[in-house]
């Protein structure tokens, strides 16, 4: 089956590439918005605009599912498209959950877009999962643009973070969440500033077990994501098509552009 992976930018690439490691046979469409990219600072109007357009190309391909790997655009746009699609859409939302699972009673620090944070969707989340006193939240936007720059580790991205996790005592915090698929490209950046026993977890493998319920695909059993023999994601090279805003990526230097990100998240996979 044709699985469609969305996202702003490169971003949804972190998710794009666990699923390789998980699901090698299948084949991938993955769809960067780089003419719209950063969404993360754009009135939810707008996202859900970009969105609309993006969806229409996306179902034209004959898709068996669509996963919206970007945080902001299903914050901004899942349920529009549930409401107007009927292929299995996968959105993501920031792993506060798993972290409250893994740490209870245990304060966790969640970095999303300036969207995410502040919109309905976060809040009920944290509602729901009775919260508030232990969920901080944070948006690191600009490490959208330092990301599709590809500036993971300059001194500008670390000086950045340090004044932004500044503001925390975290002797109190179990964990970052990463609540924004741009963010897994600095987690050794991160892994330098903060304290030892703070993890990092993103809602990488929560969406793709709900693709693969939703969508009745089979995981590897190969992977396993703890094991000394799990293989890295860009040595599987299974079948990918990339999309720029709707023009398909065919140049020598975009797709070793790309290629960079994928051998970037290779490094952070298991940080
Ligand atoms: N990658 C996106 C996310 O997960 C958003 C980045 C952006 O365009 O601001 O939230």
């Amino acid at each position: 089956m044709k699985i469609a992976f969305f996202d702003s930018g490169i971003g949804g690439l972190s998710v794009l590439h666990h699923a390789m490691n998980i699901l090698p046979n299948e084949e991938f469409i993955f769809y960067a918005d780089e003419d719209n990219v950063p969404y993360g600072t754009k009135t939810q109007e707008q996202v859900l605009g970009y969105v609309a357009e993006a969806f229409k190309f996306l179902v034209a391909q004959d898709v068996g599912a669509i996963v919206i790997a970007c945080n902001t655009a299903t914050s901004a746009a899942v349920r529009a498209m549930r409401e107007k699609y009927s292929l299995p859409i996968v959105g993501m939302e920031p792993a506060i959950k798993r972290a409250l699972d893994l740490f209870p009673a245990r304060k966790v620090l969640v970095t999303a877009t300036e969207i995410t944070i502040t919109g309905e969707k976060l809040q009920a989340l944290i509602d729901r999962l009775n919260a508030r006193e232990l969920a901080e939240l944070r948006a690191l936007s600009e490490l959208v643009e330092f990301a599709e720059r590809m500036e993971f580790n300059s001194a500008a991205v670390e000086n950045y973070l340090r004044e932004e996790f500044s503001a925390y005592d975290f002797s109190e915090f179990s964990s970052v969440v990463l609540g924004c698929t741009h963010f897994n490209y600095f987690k050794d950046t991160m892994r330098k500033i903060l304290p030892a026993h703070i993890k990092f977890l993103d809602g990488n493998e929560g969406t793709l077990n709900q693709l693969i319920r939703l969508a009745g695909l089979v995981k590897s059993e190969k992977w396993k994501v703890e094991s000394d023999f799990f293989t890295l994601a860009t040595n599987h090279q299974p079948l990918i098509t990339y999309y720029y805003s709707g023009r398909k990526v065919t140049s020598a230097k975009e797709l070793a552009r790309l290629e960079k990100y994928l051998q970037r998240l290779d490094e952070m996979y298991l940080i």
